[in-house]
């Protein structure tokens, strides 16, 4: 979605802003600019298209040692060079970026109409320039205020001046904001990512906060002037984590780096003596752990995919009643809360709007809620009622990939816990958790066999339609390698229960749509295969995952990919990383934009 960059310093700031809307590239944007101040004046660059295009356009002798920039991603107005941010008031004194919605922005314009302004863009967001400049009066901070206490909507928004040239204002409510305190400067962002290269002393701030930036100091209130004392937070990864390291995508990088990112997500999480998981951030006692008879799971897009396969883990493991559910469902239909549910928020970038909004409505009516974000700081860990980080380091490819596998065994250590809490004997815990601790040395085989992956996406990449297949707990894993092959290489995909498809989609079969079945060696693998041939017999092309040796399967499926044999509830891991490759390939042959799809953003902060 929309990325936020401010700079104010002793250095120039141009190169710095472009470079951090750079760094924001990956959150999906269709227009990029900035403003910088110098002499008393705003000078504003923006242009719709890539970053690059904007570059070209910023003169290279660019003055000024403060300004503001913004990636947008439009939600109000056509993606244009006008409609771009900065947007600037009538007399190009003040300019502003914007993360959000303003909802009621309509009735605001139309009185600064009635005033006499003229409104040169399309978008929500220039109101907020001309009410600051209505109520400027040589305080850019205190006009701010004024302006954001007439707002209805989400916003994240970082403000200028022309006349007051070492002060930057920010504003949040419901998008993010971040300030980042480097040596005699400040930055201002939606994303530390765009700031990392400068400063890792940060500070997040929260909605209803204002925070005023000189290069030397920063003060944070709230919207009535009261004093907010605010922690200095240390960032912990370091910049290369955020670049490609030799690969060609990060979509590609991220899906080779799920051994290590799993073998993170599980450090110091294992108790080989109890048998059983630790998670020292849930917040909750032995005994109050023992009370929950319920747990419900929110989420969206691929994280719900994660939720659907934690539920059946959870359930299996701990026979507590457990359901995933998409978050923007469950927030309108006014769900029921009781006492012993445990809710789960789980979410990568931890600011996705429709499960923060979701998690509230839950806290609202007494709910206790755990979050399972990547994003330290992020604005659902630090609303949730405790949780767990997955530590997967930062995910840059819009597509998730290793979030998804750390996701799960965030989940899988906490289903070890209440299972050896409740039905699990000491030897059976103990054997869950070496197969856990062996998913990622079978991964690393998976990743040795990117060659076949590849030579079976050049084949198939030419087909329309794909259906996926699985059942149980491998039903969902069909779902997410659906989802993740469409949005990367377009292929309209449909995730299905192998069981399903006898009941409509057997109808689509035909030369032309290939089915992709999931088949571990588990207790449903002879239904599975019953699918597969009722599949083959109306000449469907059927592609096979399965387990090494199984000639079986190979005999019926016109290709076959294998993993290694692991127990039963291990092979969510195994059997998604081979359909993340198929879907990168699939793309690459494409020619498709693999890290940033279109129309997709990484963090999805609008209803
Ligand atoms: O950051 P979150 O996990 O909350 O994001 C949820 C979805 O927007 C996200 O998983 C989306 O579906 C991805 N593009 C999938 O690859």
């Amino acid at each position: 979605m929309c990325g936020i960059i401010g700079y104010c310093g002793p250095r120039i700031a141009a190169p710095i802003l472009v470079e951090g809307l750079k760094r924001l590239e990956y959150r999906g944007y269709d227009s990029a600019g900035i403003a910088v101040a110098q002499e008393g004046r705003l000078n504003v660059v923006k242009r719709a298209g890539k970053i690059s295009n904007l570059r070209s356009h910023v003169p290279p002798e660019m003055p000024g040692i403060i300004g503001i920039g913004h990636t947008r991603w439009a939600t109000h107005g056509e993606v244009t060079d006008g409609n771009a941010h900065p947007h600037t008031d009538r007399g190009g004194k003040v300019a502003i970026v914007h993360n959000g919605i303003i909802e009621n922005y309509q009735s605001l314009k139309d009185r600064l109409e009635s005033e006499g302004v003229t409104f040169v863009s399309e978008t929500d967001s220039e109101v907020i320039a001309h009410l600051i400049a209505s109520f400027y009066q040589g305080d850019l901070e205190q006009a701010v205020k004024e302006t954001v206490g007439l707002l209805k909507g989400t916003y994240g928004i970082v403000a200028m001046h022309a006349d007051e040239p070492d002060r930057l204002v920010g504003a949040r409510n419901g998008s993010p904001l971040v300030l980042g305190v480097g040596e005699d400067e400040m930055f201002l962002a939606s994303d530390v990512t765009a700031i990392i290269a400068h400063t890792r002393q940060v500070i997040y701030l929260e909605d209803g906060e204002v925070v005023s930036v000189s290069h030397r100091d920063y003060r944070t209130t709230d919207l009535r002037n009261n004093h907010i004392e605010k922690q200095i937070d240390h960032i912990g990864w370091e910049l290369e984590e955020i670049e490609k390291a030799g690969f060609t995508h990060f979509m590609e990088k991220e899906i080779h780096e799920q051994p290590e990112s799993i073998r993170r997500a599980t450090k110091g999480r294992i108790d080989l003596e109890y048998a059983t998981g630790h998670l020292g951030g849930l917040n909750l006692t032995n005994r109050e752990l023992l009370d929950i008879n319920r747990v419900k799971i929110l989420a969206a897009g691929t994280s719900y995919h994660a939720g659907l396969v934690a539920a059946y883990v959870l359930e299996a493991l701990a026979r507590i009643p457990t359901t995933a559910e998409l978050a923007s469902e469950l927030r309108y239909r006014n769900p029921i809360v009781e006492r012993n549910s445990l809710y789960f928020a789980i979410s990568q970038s931890g600011e996705t709007a429709d499960t923060l909004y979701a998690m509230r409505e839950v806290q609202r009516k007494g709910g206790r809620v755990l979050g399972i974000c990547n994003v330290v700081g992020s604005t659902i860990a630090r609303e949730s009622d405790g949780g767990v980080y997955i530590h997967s380091g930062p995910e840059i490819a819009v597509a998730s990939t290793k979030a998804f596998t750390s996701q799960l065994t965030a989940f899988y250590l906490f289903a070890l816990i209440m299972g050896r809490m409740r039905d699990m004997s000491h030897e059976q815990g103990l054997r869950f958790a070496q197969d856990l601790d062996s998913v990622p040395g079978h991964i690393e085989t998976i990743l040795g066999t990117t060659g076949k992956i590849q030579d079976l996406a050049k084949r198939y990449a030419r087909f329309d339609n794909f259906l996926f297949l699985g059942r149980g707990i491998n039903y969902p894993v069909a779902l997410e390698a659906a989802l993740k092959l469409k949005e990367v290489s377009y292929i309209h995909a449909e995730g299905y229960s192998a069981a399903e498809i006898k009941h409509g989609p057997i109808a689509l079969i035909n030369e032309e749509t290939p089915s992709f079945f999931i088949v571990p060696d588990d207790g449903l693998r002879g239904k599975v295969i019953n699918n597969m041939k009722e599949v083959k017999a109306r000449q469907g092309p059927v592609i096979a995952l399965a387990v090494e040796g199984d000639d079986e399967v190979a005999s019926i499926a016109d290709d076959t990919l294998f993993v290694p044999h692991t127990s039963e509830l291990m092979y969510p891991f195994l059997m998604t990383v081979p359909t993340q490759l198929f879907a990168y390939y699939c793309a690459l042959e494409r020619e498709c934009n693999v890290d940033q799809p279109r129309n997709l953003a990484k963090s999805v902060t609008v209803e």
